[in-house]
């Protein structure tokens, strides 16, 4: 495995696609504007050189990454080449599958393709392709140059051979990787996660307690790093809300439908720290005010 090819250059793809330039892969990032992959330069620039100046990696192992690391908005060239792609585009399920059998037409045969979506899963996504043995899912946490957890998980489909060689990558990227035994949407971080995050809602609706002093507990009784309304407004609020509809659309369960406080605020636009506003609201140089 040398070439990985990362599609979409969000928060998430763009870090992930550095996490694999670091590691010595030859990556490239696509996205379909050059709007998107500007500000994923400009933020992954801006992101190591901090790393560099506290020291934590050289400035020769950050320039080497960047050499690595291709921007394009020409998917299909670097499809063409790619061993293993990981897509990080909309998490909208006709999205997805559109990708998947755009890349399946064009990757060599060998090339492996994941998602790092948790809500759909590799067994909705396989049949789009010719290739359901070689689609899996490979879930990275945000932020992605950080988290350490990425989730591997296969359909009925995947081969053996490709959760072996999504394993490996993963421990190569310096990831701790945990593989499940079985498809379950949303695998087994973020549903823990999203019982937490139904709890806190459920208390703020109830008027038990406010915003602030529900990450407060959190973080000061349990021990988390982030409350998890600091951690919905760090991952956009939207990307919970798309979640829990493409659960809702597998379940039918009306307890995974988005809540309405989620609900109001991503329709008003207010997605958390890209936007400026989501439960917190944050000035121009990103801290809370
Ligand atoms: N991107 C990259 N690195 C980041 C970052 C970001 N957005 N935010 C923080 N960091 C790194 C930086 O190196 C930073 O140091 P610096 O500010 O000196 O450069 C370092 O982390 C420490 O940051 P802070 O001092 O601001 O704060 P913390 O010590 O709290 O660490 C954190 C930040 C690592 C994000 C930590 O708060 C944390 O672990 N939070 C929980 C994150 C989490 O739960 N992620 C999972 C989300 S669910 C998910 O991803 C599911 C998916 O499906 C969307």
């Amino acid at each position: 495995m040398q070439r990985i090819l990362v599609v979409g250059a969000g928060a998430m793809g763009s870090q992930i696609a550095m996490v694999c330039a670091l590691a010595g892969y030859d990556t490239t990032v696509t996205d379909v504007a050059d709007e998107a992959l500007d500000r994923a330069t400009s933020q992954l620039h801006a992101r190591l050189d901090r790393d560099v100046a506290k020291g934590r990696r050289t400035r020769e192992d950050v320039d080497a990454a960047f050499a690595r690391l291709t921007f394009s908005t020409d998917v299909d060239a670097a499809a063409a080449a790619a061993d293993l792609v990981i897509e990080a585009a909309l998490e909208k399920l006709e999205v997805k599958r559109e990708v998947f059998a755009r890349l399946d037409k064009i990757s060599p045969a060998h090339t492996i393709l994941t998602t790092n979506s948790s809500a759909i899963m590799s067994s909705q996504l396989a049949d789009a392709t010719g290739r359901a043995d070689r689609v899996a899912n490979m879930h990275f946490f945000n932020p992605a140059l950080v988290m350490r957890c990425v989730e591997v998980v296969g359909s009925s489909a995947t081969s053996d051979a490709t959760m072996e060689a999504v394993t490996e990558l993963a421990r190569s990227l310096g990831k701790e990787p945990v593989v499940l035994h079985k498809e379950i949407p949303g695998f087994v971080a973020n549903r823990i996660l999203g019982a937490v995050r139904d709890e806190a809602i459920f208390l703020l609706e109830n008027g038990i307690a406010t915003v602030e002093d529900i990450d407060t507990a959190c973080r000061t009784a349990l021990g988390y790093p982030m409350g998890p309304f600091e951690l919905m407004d760090l991952t956009g609020i939207e990307i919970g809300y798309h979640a829990k509809l493409a659960r809702h659309a597998v379940s039918g369960d009306p307890r995974d439908l988005p809540s309405r406080t989620v609900t109001e605020l991503v329709e008003r636009g207010d997605l958390g720290r890209k936007t400026g506003k989501g439960f917190y609201t944050y000035d121009e140089s990103g801290d809370r005010t």
